[in-house]
């Protein structure tokens, strides 16, 4: 019998080195099979909160193994559910009363867009579905993901099948859609936005957005108030505001969510990734009373019809609820500071070299945009900086000819420091 040979993501095998094989995972490192070790420095896909392994999370899986592997959430429920629910409602902005729970950061989006068009629909108002998204924009790649997601090379063999979408400037301030300079500019790329809705908020259910930091479209950082005015305007024409937070949640911009930073409340928020602390898939869409109100009552098309096979897997609920009382009991906020600080020294040294066209960073996600002939994320940069931080024990993938560090908030100083020290010789390379 042949076995199977794995298929795997964002992969090209005509072209791309073969995966590395990891054998085992520690704080902020992965170890190779024949013995190497490596630094994490973009938390496995972002995922990664506390280190590989954490102790409380695996001791919280390992509990839960013991008492129930699974069961439907549809019409059950269990004790990890119910104490994940009650955990981010000690987190979660103001308004947010509801979570659904489904398997990963696509699904938590799917669920959105479509709490969104139905609440329109079940409140009388059925016109109102449709969806303003931003460019730049990266949401997952599942279909609906895709559709709100910018045109890229993720989505270009899809193109006839996606929905159509509105879409909205977005605040990238190095490449700015209006031609302004971020020193003198008063976010006038939102009014873009505001256009859009000033003519078509009849017929929109929702604006879809990340929260500050738009990260697959190259971790381009928004100044606060852009999504304060993308929050005015919603309110201003009444349509939802849905904040996907599957990157920036838990702590990755300085603040448990970045919604926070511009004090806006969201109708919908998107969570997955680091919700387990990393460590299993769990998807959650947390919506306002406004909206599950509108999902009540005794007409059959009423409810929301939607529901995955592993939706609220108690074990993983358990490890989110592990993760959330990491944060009650560890100085998580003070690793994450001291992550920050060694990125803003690094990156202000950095911003004066050749090589560099624009350095970003909020919180823990930090980036340089490396001046490119070929810009963006098939760049030929991307391949030979992969394999120039491999070679020095370092796990970066750049999206083209954006280096990103996103570290573990247990990365040890000396080692994140050791990070910026070969993107730093990356530079003289390039
Ligand atoms: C902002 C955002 N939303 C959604 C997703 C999709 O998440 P997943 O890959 O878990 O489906 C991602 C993944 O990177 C993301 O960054």
């Amino acid at each position: 019998m042949t076995p199977l040979e794995i298929w795997h993501p964002f992969h090209q095998p005509a072209a791309d080195p073969p995966p590395l094989r990891i054998a085992r995972g520690e704080g902020a490192c992965l170890y190779t099979e024949d013995g190497r070790r490596l630094i994490d420095a973009i938390s496995s896909w972002w995922t990664n909160l506390h280190g590989h392994n954490h102790p409380r999370i695996m001791g919280a899986i390992a509990r839960q193994t013991r008492r129930l592997d699974h069961v439907l959430l549809a019409g059950c429920t269990h004790q990890p559910a119910e104490a994940l629910a009650a955990g981010l409602g000690r987190f979660l902005p103001r308004g947010l009363a509801h979570v659904f729970f489904s398997d990963d950061g696509s699904t938590a989006v799917e669920v959105a867009l479509k709490m969104a068009v139905q609440f329109w629909r079940n409140s009388g108002r059925p016109e109102k579905r449709k969806i303003v998204a931003l460019e730049n924009g990266y949401h997952g790649d599942t279909f609906g993901a895709m559709s709100v997601g910018d045109d890229s090379v993720f989505t270009e063999a899809f193109g006839p099948l996606l929905f159509p979408v509105e879409r909205a400037h977005s605040a990238y301030c190095h490449r700015c859609p209006v031609g302004q300079q971020r020193a003198t500019c008063q976010i006038d790329c939102a009014d873009h936005l505001a256009a859009i809705l000033e003519r078509i908020h009849q017929e929109t259910a929702a604006v879809i957005a990340e929260p500050l930091v738009q990260g697959a479209g190259g971790m381009i950082v928004h100044p606060a108030e852009f999504l304060a005015k993308i929050r005015a305007a919603c309110s201003r024409y009444d349509v939802l505001l849905i904040a996907d937070e599957v990157f920036t949640g838990f702590g990755r911009t300085g603040r448990m969510f970045a919604c926070e930073h511009a004090g806006a409340l969201p109708d919908l928020m998107c969570l997955s990734k680091g919700i387990t602390g990393g460590v299993l898939p769990l998807g959650a869409t947390a919506a306002t009373e406004r909206i599950y109100q509108a999902f009540l009552g005794p007409e059959p098309d009423r409810t929301f019809y939607h529901g995955h096979s592993f939706t609220g897997n108690p074990i993983a609920c358990a490890a989110a609820v592990a993760n959330l009382e990491i944060f009650e009991t560890e100085p998580v906020f003070q690793r994450i500071e001291a992550i920050a600080a060694i990125h803003r020294d690094r990156l202000a040294a950095l911003a004066k070299h050749p090589a560099v066209a624009d350095v970003r960073q909020l919180g823990t996600i930090a980036a340089i945009e490396i001046a490119a002939e070929d810009p963006g994320y098939t760049s030929s940069l991307k391949p030979r900086l992969y394999r120039f931080y491999l070679e020095r024990g370092i796990l970066l993938r750049p999206l083209g000819n954006v280096v990103y560090v996103v570290p573990p908030y247990a990365i040890e100083p000396d080692d994140l420091q050791r990070v910026w020290d070969a993107i730093a010789a990356s530079l003289d390379f390039v």
